[in-house]
């Protein structure tokens, strides 16, 4: 009789959120980036994916039920995932035969996030490494959180990031392979364990030109981003590296905030042009300037991913300023959705779950 056990393994992941973005593909096929980046991992209590991956004789096909609808998985992106993942079981099984003849199996995905997808608040980062891990899992893959980083930056560039708790950098890497294009810590979560970060949902609407596409006409038509590759984000990497090591938040809040504008503005110049940033958006940087103004030193920095929404990052010290701060000015902001502090997330050191 045919076997027709269910094998399956689940797992969560975490967003990651850029300090220095990641902005422009040198190679769309690997998912190579034009620029390394630094993101902040954040914990799951608040935002988190949770993926189940299931193979067995008694599915007919490879399928992805995301958020409880179907999934195209036809995408050259998925199923460069699959491919690698499944090429990684079979190297194990044909090292031992008694290993169960996973990988010739259909795959079953079934995937959830409990934040707006599509939304600029790093659903693609999240749901990839949930996807690649929980596959890892499944096929009891010996592999590191560096190199699933690579199978999950062919998914989506910024998934290569959630492999990693802390403070993480996805270096870009020369290599024309991408076998050098992947994610390192630069700093475990205890190293600045008081930072936070303030989620605000100006909406959660699906965005209008996804971060694939938007990226890709940026590097196509945008003069500026040209400048922005060649000498501000090099800059910038080494800038936030330094403040990260340092403990320097207002050297961490600067960079943020102008690299965060910096893409923006390239968003701006890309022709036709790109806005992810509403007015809901700008009245955040001025209610972060207020703040700060305030405190008479920098105590919070604003970023903005593809999207409207909002994360404020702050030091837990100075919590009742920057709450409170945000609180006033929200009263007077019209367009925030009802509960717009979506999460307080601290920064964590775990990862994705077994
Ligand atoms: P975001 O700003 O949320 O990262 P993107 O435009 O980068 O938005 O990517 C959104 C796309 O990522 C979705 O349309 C979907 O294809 C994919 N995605 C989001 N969540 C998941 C998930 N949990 N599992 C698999 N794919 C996902
Ligand atoms: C603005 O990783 O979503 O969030 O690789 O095409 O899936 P793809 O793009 P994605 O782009 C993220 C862009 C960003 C900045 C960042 O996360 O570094
Ligand atoms: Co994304």
């Amino acid at each position: 009789m045919a076997d027709t056990t269910v094998y399956r393994a689940s797992t969560t992941a975490p967003v990651n959120i850029a300090v220095v973005k990641y902005w422009g593909k040198r190679d769309a096929k690997l998912n190579l980036p034009t620029n390394s980046s630094i993101s902040v991992t954040l914990s799951q209590a608040d935002l988190r994916t949770l993926t189940t991956a299931s193979c067995s004789t008694i599915f007919t096909s490879d399928s992805l039920t995301l958020n409880g609808e179907d999934s195209d998985i036809s995408g050259a992106r998925t199923q460069a995932c699959f491919r690698e993942l499944r090429a990684r079981r079979a190297a194990l099984e044909e090292k031992d035969a008694s290993l169960p003849k996973l990988a010739a199996l259909p795959l079953k995905i079934v995937s959830e996030n409990n934040f707006p997808t599509a939304a600029g608040l790093a659903s693609s980062a999240a749901g990839f490494a949930a996807l690649v891990q929980a596959i890892a899992n499944l096929y009891q893959l010996p592999d590191s959180p560096s190199e699933l980083s690579k199978f999950a930056r062919q998914g989506s560039g910024s998934a290569c990031r959630s492999l990693f708790g802390g403070y993480v950098a996805w270096r870009m890497g020369e290599k024309e392979d991408g076998s050098d294009s992947l994610a390192d810590l630069v700093a475990p979560a205890s190293h600045w364990p008081s930072m936070r970060a303030l989620i605000l949902v100006a909406s959660a609407a699906k965005k209008g030109v996804s971060s694939s596409s938007g990226m890709q006409q940026t590097v196509a038509s945008s003069g500026l981003f040209q400048e922005r590759i060649k000498t501000i984000v090099p800059a910038n990497m080494d800038l936030m590296e330094d403040a990260i090591k340092n403990h320097d938040f207002e050297k961490f809040a600067e960079v943020t905030m102008r690299d965060s504008n910096s893409f923006h503005a390239c968003c701006a110049d890309t022709y036709p042009p790109i806005y992810y940033m509403n007015d809901t958006s700008r009245a955040a940087v001025r209610a972060v300037e207020a703040i700060n103004a305030k405190a008479g030193k920098t105590i919070a920095a604003y970023t903005f991913d593809a999207g409207p929404n909002c994360v404020v990052y702050y030091l837990d010290e100075n919590k009742d300023a920057v709450l409170g701060g945000f609180a006033d000015a929200l009263k007077a902001v019209s367009g925030f959705e009802q509960g717009a502090v979506a999460a307080v997330a601290g920064v964590i050191d775990e990862t994705v779950t077994s």
